[in-house]
């Protein structure tokens, strides 16, 4: 059989590339789709592979949605189940995108992840108004029971609540001053929890953070304060099932991943908890070579560093990255990252804007390979 034409599903699977220059990693099968896809050699580790997707490139850009379909078991949307999304007025509930990514992920047999009930970046500004904000308990609880309640059925997990924790704030527990701990009251995060479990029973409720997966103090503190938190609320009764650890790392970043995130992650699992690597890219930006293959030799050495450690235990469940391609990551697209190299495109992820596999496609499909032969020896 020709294998540049390969078929998966009834449709034509994207070409067989050559080798990335500098891959030096283990097997170097280079079939990626069907049995060479991410999800399936994700799927032999036990996990489930995915990406992060913005809707309207989904719709806009076919070869970008056989790419997904092709490598992910699931998807979970950058921006379109956030309150701002969501809640354009108080009196309003705007459903259409999320409903356009369950259509996708069902067709495609795919799961999906809800991304996020609370986080501090996603405010609408029509609740910051005074007689709002004085009624911002009932209206979270009204927001989270009604977005659970809909999404019922179609979500594998939600997020839902993301990065509440910033020791910097000064608040008991390391909490930060987000505008819901500050007008819902500080026991916000288990209220979401339970209005979301009572909403959506069979969703698998995490909280999602950042920080905390190198070897220096800063994410050392903030382990131990995402600890803290999880503990309280398993002691408490509240409805908790996994946490997600958002792995938004850096190339050229001293520290590196060892004993701390082992550690972290042996915690989890002590705790009864999944884990979820919820949103992993590589930050390139330090690297001072502009030649692409150095470049991506290095990315791909950081993902393979990180993913041996993270998935060396078992609780962990799922590996998202940020999106799938370079030509969608949000290291390049919008004003939320500064780019230090600003005429730079970023290579922070196993596609390139051309949708060609590059070398950290192979790091984390060697990963994922590890981890099924550490299983299975
Ligand atoms: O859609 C508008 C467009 O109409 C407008 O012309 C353009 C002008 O800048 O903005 C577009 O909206 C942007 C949106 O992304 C869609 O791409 C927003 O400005 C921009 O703020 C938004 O950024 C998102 C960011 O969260 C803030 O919500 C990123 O796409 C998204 O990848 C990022 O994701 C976060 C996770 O939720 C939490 N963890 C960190 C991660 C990266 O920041």
């Amino acid at each position: 059989m020709d294998r540049r034409k390969l078929m998966i599903q009834g449709v034509a699977a994207l070409a067989v590339p050559s080798l990335p220059k500098g891959y030096v990693f283990g097997e170097k099968s280079l079939e990626i789709s069907g049995a060479g896809s991410l999800r399936s050699h994700a799927r032999h580790a036990h996990l489930l592979s995915g990406s992060a997707v913005r809707v309207d490139d989904l719709q806009s850009n076919s070869e970008y949605a056989r790419l997904v379909s092709e490598q992910c078991d699931i998807v979970v949307a950058h921006n379109e189940m956030k309150w701002v999304a969501l809640r354009p007025k108080r009196e309003t509930f705007d459903f259409h995108w999320g409903d356009l990514l369950v259509q996708f992920a069902r067709k495609n047999k795919m799961r999906m992840r809800g991304h996020t009930l609370a986080w501090h970046e996603s405010v609408p500004e029509w609740i910051r108004e005074d007689e709002n904000r004085k009624n911002a308990r009932e209206l979270f609880v009204n927001h989270i029971t009604t977005v659970c309640r809909h999404f019922a059925g179609h979500i594998h997990s939600w997020d839902v609540v993301n990065e509440a924790i910033l020791p910097k704030d000064g608040e008991p527990g390391g909490m930060r001053k987000s505008f819901w701990y500050e007008n819902v009251g500080t026991d916000y995060i288990d209220l979401a929890f339970r209005t979301a479990h009572s909403a959506d029973p069979k969703a698998k409720l995490t909280y999602n953070d950042y920080g905390v997966e190198y070897e220096n103090a800063e994410d050392a503190e903030r382990r131990e304060r995402v600890l803290e938190l999880v503990q309280g609320m398993r002691q408490r009764g509240v409805p908790i099932h996994a946490v997600g650890i958002q792995s938004h790392i850096k190339a050229e970043k001293a520290g590196g991943f060892g004993k701390g995130l082992a550690d972290y992650l042996a915690s989890l699992q002590a705790l009864g908890l999944e884990v979820y690597l919820t949103e992993l890219d590589v930050n390139e930006d330090d690297i001072a070579s502009n030649d692409v293959s150095i470049r991506d030799t290095e990315i791909a050495q950081v993902y393979a560093d990180f993913l041996r450690v993270a998935l060396g235990n078992p609780a962990v469940k799922a590996v998202l990255t940020w999106d799938i391609t370079d030509r969608f990551t949000w290291l390049n697209n919008g004003p939320t990252h500064k780019k230090k190299q600003p005429e730079r495109p970023q290579r922070a992820l196993p596609f390139d804007r051309d949708f060609k596999p590059k070398q950290a496609f192979f790091a984390m499909r060697d990963s994922f390979d590890a981890r099924h032969q550490k299983k299975t020896r």
